[in-house]
Formats: structure tokens, sequence, C-alpha cells
């Protein structure tokens, strides 16, 4: 009935989301949203939340991420989070496990702020770090600090399914205190015969594997990395290890997500011309810096979330110049196309409709 053609017409010209939104806001129809009905803390540092999703959700793939938005000091931030419960959740609902960055706005308004009640947007699900199907004969996860949401919704998925191959857990913190999941993990490791959970700690002298990824703990996992589907979460430097780990056995890369943007170094002495923002009226030299920072450098706020191309929260429209892209240097001087700010830098001037 609120969703019927009647009612948009009775609430022209504000639409009907507008009313909606007053009274019952998980039901707007033209967004995804979710309410907090759960959170706890497992860490210090971090917050789980339980969100219960809108009808309009229609679920996701165990490893995929979505984009979550919340309102602070009045501004929209969305930042993408990799939901951490299985696939095959009953009721609908999903777990979010956010580790909070010192300065970051999103991850400590959440661990400081959700309450049961709170209601944040939703985007669609995206990403292609899922599980095959038909499942691996074996699969291996390994991951460090917050990458551990990903493999964790593997790993339930796979549990959930009574999946009977070899799985091998691995998973980095930098002390017991502020290891993700422990309780679970071993309650798993006791129940599921064929699933083996190897914890590392990074700092410290708890019991666990010493230091950072090896050949050593590998064999700890407990199942061949040569002949198991590999999926791997964490910060940048864990990546590379089990990268040239791989290379040098001759082994096809295992699949690789991170949460953070490796650290790049940009040309800026050569750079040229000027970006126009043109909604803002506002002119800039161009400083060879990708234009997500050239536009927060003049004072703009452009939606963003990622900062590393994956999450499109950033595209925005360009109308005219060249840029190129950071991760594959391709160049692209299409007029009227849409780019992710994060990733381009500009090659001359470029003219930006924000
Ligand atoms: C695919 C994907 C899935 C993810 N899943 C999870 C998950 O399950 N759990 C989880 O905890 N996190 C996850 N993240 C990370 C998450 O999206 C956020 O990046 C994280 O929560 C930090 O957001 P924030 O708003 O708190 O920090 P921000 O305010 O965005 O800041 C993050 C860091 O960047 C620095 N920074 C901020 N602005 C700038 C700038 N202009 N220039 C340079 N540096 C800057 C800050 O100092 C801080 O150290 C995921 C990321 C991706 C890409
Ligand atoms: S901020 Fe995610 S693609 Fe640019």
């Amino acid at each position: 009935m609120l969703h019927s053609n009647l009612a948009e017409a009775l609430a022209y010209p504000h639409g009907i989301d507008r009313y909606i939104e007053l009274v019952r806001p998980l039901q707007v129809k033209g967004e995804m949203r979710a309410e907090v009905t759960g959170v706890h803390h497992q860490t210090a540092k971090s917050v789980t939340l339980t969100l219960a999703p809108s009808e309009n959700w229609r679920g996701l793939r165990a490893g995929q991420f979505v984009g979550v938005s919340v309102v602070i000091d009045g501004v929209r931030e969305t930042r993408p989070y990799s939901p951490a419960g299985s696939e095959h959740e009953r009721n609908g609902t999903l777990e979010l496990t956010v580790s909070t960055h010192p300065e970051g706005k999103v991850s400590r308004h959440l661990r400081d702020q959700a309450q049961p009640g709170m209601i944040v947007g939703l985007t669609a699900p995206q990403g292609q770090f899922v599980l095959p199907d038909p499942r691996p004969e074996r699969v291996l996860l390994i991951s460090g600090g917050s990458g551990i949401t990903p493999v964790m919704a593997m790993l339930r998925t796979l549990c959930d399914e009574g999946y009977s191959g070899e799985i091998g857990f691995l998973n980095y913190a930098r002390s017991p205190q502020l290891a993700l999941y422990s309780g679970e993990l071993a309650q798993l490791a006791r129940r599921h015969h064929s699933l083996h959970v190897a914890r590392g700690f990074t700092q410290g002298r708890a019991q666990g594997l010493k230091g950072r990824f090896g050949r050593k703990h590998l064999r700890a996992a407990g199942v061949d990395h040569r002949t198991a589907a590999t999926y791997v979460c964490g910060p940048p430097t864990l990546i590379e290890s089990v990268r040239a780990l791989w290379a040098a056995d001759g082994l096809k890369q295992p699949a690789v997500e991170t949460f953070t943007a490796p650290v790049q170094r940009f040309e800026t002495v050569a750079a040229t011309g000027a970006v126009h923002f043109l909604a803002s009226e506002r002119t800039a030299t161009n400083t060879g810096l990708p234009l997500l920072e050239q536009a927060e450098d003049a004072g703009l706020r452009p939606n963003h979330g990622c900062r590393m191309g994956i999450c499109n929260t950033c595209a925005t429209r360009k109308t005219e110049g060249t840029v190129r892209n950071i991760i594959t240097g391709a160049l692209s001087s299409a007029c009227d196309e849409q780019i992710r700010l994060c990733v381009c830098v500009p090659v001359g001037d470029v003219a930006l409709d924000l």
C-alpha cells in the first residue's frame, strides 16, 4: 500500500519515501538500509554489529563486501565492510566486525555510537573474493587483523554446508587480546575434524605461532598449500609475503583482498594543467595526486569509501580532459565518462562534475 502509485501520487511533489522516512526508516523503497539489532565488543579496538536489512536486501556471497553509510556531523560517510556471517544465515541478518583506525571517522563512530535501533545505509554486495561453485577439495584461508572478516564468512559458510574437504585457517593478530573470533574458531575446530586452525601473534610472547608469515606457519595450517584453493585477506605486507612464497613454489597466485591501499608515490613535479570542479565553481592547479586528494585539498568533500578503486563510491563524471588510472596505467580521454577519483590522476587540464 505504502509503495502503491496512489500513495506516490498523494505524496507528490516530495515522493512517498520522504514521509516513510519519518515513521518507518527501514521501509523506504529508494534505498537499502539495515537496523542495528546487536552490538558487542570482541576486543577494545573493535565492534561487532548484527544488522537486520530491509526487505529489498537480496543476500550476498561469503567474502563479498557492502557499502555501509552513516551520517556523522551532518555528512553522510560510506565505507566498505565485508560481513563475517555465513551466506546461509537463517534469519537473513548480517554481521559486521569493524576494527577501529586511530583517526578513522566511520570505524570510531560505529564503535562508540552504534546502539540497537540505529539505522545505516547499505549498498548492494560487490566483489569477486568468493568461494567457487562447486567447492574445491581443500581450502586454505589466510588473514591478518581486520582481514579476518571475509574468510570467517567463508569458513562459517563451509561449516554450514557440511563441507567435508580439508580447511586450513591461518590468522594473525598483534596479540591474543586483539584476536577476533577466538572462542568460535576453537569451537569450530573441535567440531569439524577436517578444520585446522593456526593463530599467529606478531607481538609479545603469547602461545601460538611467533612472528610473521612464512613456510613454517603454512605447515601449521595443516593443508597442502600446493593443492588448496587459497584466499588471503590482510595488510599489503602479508599479501606480499604470501605471493612471494607462492611464486617461489611456482604456484598459481592465490585470491587476495586488502582493506588498505598500498603506499604509492606520485609524479608531482612534472604535473601540468588545472582541475576544474564545475559544480563547486572552483579551480585548482594540478598537483599530480589522485583526484580524490586534489578535491579534498581544494576544500571539497567528495563521497569516498575504500580510496583504492574497489567500491565505486567516489565515481564522478569527468566532462573533459585525460586521466591516468594509477592501477592499470591506462589513459582515458573520453568526454562525459564516470571515473573513480581515488585512482585517477589528471594528465593536463581536467574538468569534473563536482
Ligand atoms: C573491500 C573492503 C572490505 C572491508 N571490510 C572491512 C571489515 O570487514 N572490517 C573492517 O574493520 N574494515 C573493513 N574495511 C576497511 C573499511 O572500509 C574502512 O577503511 C575502515 O573502517 C576505516 O574507515 P574510517 O572511516 O574509520 O577511517 P577513515 O576516516 O577513512 O581513515 C582511514 C585511514 O586513512 C587515513 N586517511 C583519512 N583521510 C585521508 C586522506 N585524505 N589522505 C590520506 N589518508 C587519509 C586516516 O588517517 C586513517 O588512518 C574494508 C575495506 C575494503 C576496501
Ligand atoms: S573510494 Fe572506493 S573506488 Fe574510490
